[in-house]
C-alpha cells in the first residue's frame, strides 16, 4: 500500500496528513481541499519538515484536483464544518452531507479499489454517507471516532492513576456522541482491571468527561479538536497499510451484529489490508446493551434527518 489521499486540509485533515507522513510507512499522501492554495501550501510546508523528522514519504497539496488522487489505497475524508460552541455534531448534518456524498463521488471515481475512513461529523451518519455514495462493500468504509473517544478516556484514567497511558487499554462503543458507551468492565492497566483500582463514583466520572471530550475542547478553543483526531485516523491507517491485525473501536456497518442492522455505529474491529476484516462481538451485561440501545437509537433519529436532508439536495 502506496499511496493515501486526505480530503479537507483543514485542522484534522493537515493532521491526519502529517501523522500519516510522519509514520514514513507510504510512498506518497495526497492532500485536496477545495480551498485555492491551502492542500498544496499545507502539504508544501509538512514537506519541508521531512528533512528535520526524517521521512521520505512525499506529500503533495491539490486543490480540487481529484486526478491527483488516483489509484489511492485509503481515503481519509475530513472535509466539512466543525462544530463551534452551543452546537452539537448533529447540526452539522445537513452542510457535511452533501459535501461528504460529493468528495466520495470524487475520489472513488479515480479510485475505486481504496478503502475509505470517515472523519467528518456527525460521524456515523457521515460514514452512511460514504458508503452509499461509494457503492463500496461494507468492509471498506468506516468512520474514526472510537480510537479518539478511547484515546480520551485512556488519558484521564492515566491521570486520574498517575499511570503510564501505554499501560491502559480500553474499550468504547456506540454512537459518536454524548450516548457513546465506554465500558470500564473492559478496561485494564497492566492487565488489571479499572474496577478493581479505582472508585465506581470516579469511574463514573470520567466515563462523562469522556462523554463530553469534543465538547471541552470546542468550549476552550470555539472549534473541535484536532490533535488526537488526526493521530487516531494515523492510528487506523497504519493498521491498514502494516496488515497488523489490530482491533479497534471503529464505526462500521452492523448488519445483526449486536442485534443492529444498516446503520454505522462504533463496535471492535480487526483492522488489515482488507479494511474491516472481523466485527468483533462481546457480551454486554444488561445495562451495557441499555446503553448501546439508546446510542443506536440516537444513531438512527440521525438517519432520518439524513433522509430529509439527500431528499433536499436531490440525493
Ligand atoms: P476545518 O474547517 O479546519 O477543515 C475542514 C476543511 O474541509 C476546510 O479546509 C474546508 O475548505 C474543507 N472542505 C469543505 N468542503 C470541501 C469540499 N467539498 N472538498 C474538499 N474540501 C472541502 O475543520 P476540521 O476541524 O478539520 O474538522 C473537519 C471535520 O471533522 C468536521 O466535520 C469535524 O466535526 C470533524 N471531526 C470529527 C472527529 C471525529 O472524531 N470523527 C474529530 C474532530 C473533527
Ligand atoms: C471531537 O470529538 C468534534 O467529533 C469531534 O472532538
Amino acid at each position: 500500500m502506496g499511496k493515501v489521499t486526505v480530503i479537507g486540509a483543514g485542522n484534522v485533515g493537515a493532521t491526519v496528513a502529517e501523522c500519516v507522513a510522519r509514520k514514513d510507512m507510504v510512498e506518497e499522501v495526497v492532500l485536496i481541499d477545495i480551498k485555492p492554495g491551502l492542500a498544496e501550501g499545507k502539504a508544501l510546508d509538512m514537506l519541508e519538515s521531512a528533512p528535520i523528522h526524517g521521512f521520505d514519504t512525499r506529500i503533495t497539496g491539490v486543490t480540487g484536483d481529484y486526478a491527483a488522487t488516483a489509484g489511492s489505497d485509503i481515503c481519509v475524508i475530513t472535509s466539512g464544518v466543525p462544530r463551534h460552541p452551543g452546537m452539537s455534531r448533529d447540526d452539522l448534518l445537513s452542510i457535511n452531507a452533501g459535501i461528504v456524498k460529493s468528495v466520495t463521488e470524487s475520489f472513488v471515481a479515480h479510485s475505486p479499489d481504496a478503502i475509505l475512513i470517515i472523519v467528518s461529523n456527525p460521524l456515523d451518519v457521515m460514514a452512511y454517507v460514504a458508503h452509499q455514495a461509494s457503492g463500496f462493500a461494507g468492509h471498506r468504509v468506516f468512520g474514526m471516532a472510537g480510537v479518539l473517544d478511547t484515546a480520551r478516556f485512556r488519558c484521564f484514567i492515566a491521570e486520574a492513576l498517575n499511570c503510564s497511558v501505554r499501560d491502559i487499554v480500553a474499550l468504547l462503543m456506540g454512537g459518536h456522541g454524548d450516548t457513546m458507551v465506554p465500558l470500564p468492565r473492559y478496561t485494564t492497566i497492566g492487565g488489571i482491571p479499572l474496577t478493581d483500582l479505582m472508585e465506581a463514583e470516579q469511574i463514573d466520572a470520567i466515563v462523562e468527561r469522556t462523554k463530553k471530550g469534543g465538547g471541552e475542547i470546542v468550549q476552550l478553543m470555539g472549534t473541535s479538536a484536532w490533535y488526537a483526531p488526526g493521530a487516531a485516523a494515523a492510528e487506523m491507517v497504519e493498521a491498514i497499510v502494516k496488515n497488523s491485525k489490530r482491533i479497534l473501536p471503529c464505526a462500521a456497518l452492523l448488519s445483526g451484529q449486536y442485534g443492529l442492522h444498516d446503520l454505522f455505529i462504533g463496535v471492535p474491529v480487526k483492522l488489515g489490508h482488507r479494511g474491516i476484516e472481523e466485527i468483533v462481538q462481546i457480551d454486554f451485561n444488561g445495562d451495557e446493551q441499555a446503553l448501546m440501545d439508546a446510542s443506536a437509537d440516537h444513531v438512527r433519529a440521525n438517519l432520518t434527518a439524513l433522509t430529509r436532508v439527500l431528499a433536499q439536495v436531490g440525493g
